[in-house]
């Protein structure tokens, strides 16, 4: 089967209305793409749409909800043709330390993070196939790699999303489908603003955060060359990824990148504004 062009792809991004995906729509259509931008702000996600043009539309997604993917696949179809490409960018964070969270908080990181990704990937999996194409791009987080306190429900999810995405790469190796995941460091988007808001979220403040339009650009560029597998930046990323893998050298780290990371998220408290996302909608 005829593949689309490289610069015209029919893309589904969730979570689209405001932050990372509402920056990665934003590029996805600068670069001659056709975007599906779905979130569960339907009022948020046609704002978003409106202001990016005739290439892009909005439509309502929970991804916790099966058949809202089944619908939101149908909708993209009927706007602009069959789904080229998916990108799962949806995600929702409460940080703080495990004993003060409550089930429900823990359950619904979960619910979010990794059940909805999976039912995206497991309703285009099917439909991609037979057409013959697709691409699955999974936004996951360093948080994947690394366990760090005041995280670990939603480092929980991200890495058992980690997992998922390979392991399901690996099933679908000999079929049509390609497999990216991505992986950004703190970035200025309301999920930054609210671990602002909150002493226990210190780490996210170790490094300089990245904006949305820096990620979206990474991620937009995997449309073309299909990575396995992006760390953002790159060399910190690197870094935090060797270090996620010996929890030992964690736990000698942690004191050191927690002092940094208060001492920054003071100095922003102090001095800087209180929120770090732009609110015209991310880039
Ligand atoms: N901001 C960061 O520092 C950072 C770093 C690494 C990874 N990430 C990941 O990037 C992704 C985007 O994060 P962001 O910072 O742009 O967040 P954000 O909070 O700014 O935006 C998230 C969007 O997802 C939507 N959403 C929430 N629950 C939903 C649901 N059930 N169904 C559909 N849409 C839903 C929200 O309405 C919102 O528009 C997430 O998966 C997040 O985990 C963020």
């Amino acid at each position: 089967m005829s593949k689309p062009p490289q610069h015209d792809r029919v893309v589904l991004v969730t979570g689209a209305a405001a932050g990372i995906g509402a920056a990665i729509a934003a590029a996805a259509v600068g670069a001659g793409h056709r975007v599906l931008l779905t979130d569960i702000d339907e009022a948020a996600a046609q704002a978003t749409a409106t202001r990016l043009g005739g290439r892009a539309a909005a439509f309502r997604l929970d991804i916790r909800d099966s058949e809202g993917w089944t619908k939101a696949f149908d909708a993209a179809e009927a706007e602009f043709g069959p789904v080229d490409i998916l990108v799962n960018n949806a995600g929702v964070i409460t940080t703080g330390n495990t004993r003060d969270l409550s089930l429900a908080q823990h359950r619904a990181m979960v619910e979010v993070n990794l059940l909805g990704t999976m039912t995206g990937v497991c309703t285009a999996i099917p439909r991609m196939t037979e057409r013959g194409s697709g691409h699955i791009v999974t936004i996951c987080s360093m948080s994947s790699f690394l366990p760090l306190p005041g995280y670990a429900p939603y480092g929980g999810t991200k890495h058992g999303l980690r997992a998922f995405h390979h392991a399901v790469a690996l099933e679908e190796r000999h079929g049509p489908l390609d497999f990216t995941i991505i992986h950004p460091a703190s970035t200025r988007t309301g999920m930054l603003d609210q671990e602002l808001n909150d002493p226990t979220a210190i780490t996210a403040f170790a490094e300089k955060p990245v904006t949305p339009a820096e990620v979206a650009r990474a991620v937009v560029e995997t449309f073309r060359t299909k990575p396995t597998e992006v760390v953002f930046p790159a060399l910190a990323g690197r870094v935090q990824q060797i270090a996620g893998a010996v929890p030992q050298l964690i736990r000698l780290l942690v004191p050191t990148i927690e002092a940094k990371g208060r001492r920054e998220r003071d100095r922003l408290l102090r001095t800087g504004p209180t929120r770090l996302s732009d609110p015209s909608g991310g880039s």
